[in-house]
């Protein structure tokens, strides 16, 4: 594996696992649950048909949670810099909900599973930069109409953000790195296999070896702020 610097095209994919360490639990390590949830009870949109008010509340004690407590680690703070310094083309895609990569400096950042700092609006189609609560009461601050607010997060069984732009992306790139991800979900988990099919490097920094592990070229295991520092240095 060649030093980052000597690539000309970087794409990033990270994970819960980057987050951890800001202390924001990632969603499979217990027993399944996601802060003592089901994923289906609260992550999708089947849920939220059926007791929008119990998925208001998770996001909402997610966000407060985010807005409150975390704070960018060592492993976010490395990547920000080394898009700042890196000459060649660059881009970040994150499976985080959280707003830690843009806090540490990230620019060029593709969240293709939503922000919990923000809200849509179903009716009109507006989406808000959201600090408060959202509530089955909520009025959309552009249409007005109340009951159609809900958290910008793809759920599963939506397709996620900008994934036409991803994709041409990891056909481009010269190396993928892959972080903190377990390789659980569709499409995220696959898109190594897109790197490597038009050459591309590929690393992966994960705790654990994830599922998808034998098509990395090089799979390092450790923790985050260890190694994202390591790895993304020029
Ligand atoms: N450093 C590096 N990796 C870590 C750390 C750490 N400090 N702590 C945990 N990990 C790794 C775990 O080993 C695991 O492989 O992070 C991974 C987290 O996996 P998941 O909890 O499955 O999270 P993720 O892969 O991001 O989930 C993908 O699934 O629930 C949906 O939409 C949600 O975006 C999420 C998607």
């Amino acid at each position: 594996m060649r030093e980052l610097q000597t690539y000309s095209n970087i794409v990033v994919l990270t994970g819960a696992g980057i987050s951890a360490e800001s202390g924001l639990k990632t969603f499979r390590d217990n027993d399944g649950l996601w802060e003592g949830h089901r994923v289906e009870d609260v992550a999708t949109p089947e849920a939220f048909l059926r007791s929008p008010a119990t998925v208001h509340r998770f996001y909402n004690m997610r966000r407060q949670q985010l807005i409150k407590e975390a704070e960018p680690n060592a492993a976010h703070a490395a990547l920000a810099k080394f898009e700042e310094q890196f000459q060649g083309q660059y881009l970040l895609v994150t499976q985080n909900v959280d707003d830690l990569h843009e806090r540490a400096g990230s620019k060029k950042l593709i969240h293709m599973h939503g922000e919990l700092r923000k809200a849509w609006c179903t009716c009109c189609d507006e989406t808000f930069t959201w600090e408060k609560e959202l509530t089955t009461e909520t009025g959309c601050p552009s249409c007005d109409q109340s009951g159609y607010m809900r958290p910008n997060i793809v759920w599963f069984g939506e397709i996620p953000y900008q994934i036409d732009e991803i994709q041409t992306r990891l056909l481009e790139c010269d190396l993928f790195v892959s972080i903190g991800t377990s390789g659980n979900v569709y499409p995220a988990a696959g898109f190594v296999q897109f790197a490597r099919s038009t050459g591309a490097d590929t690393l992966e920094l994960n705790l654990e070896p994830s599922l998808g592990n034998q098509h990395f070229l090089v799979s390092v295991q450790g923790k985050a702020t260890d190694l994202v520092p390591q790895y993304f240095k020029l």
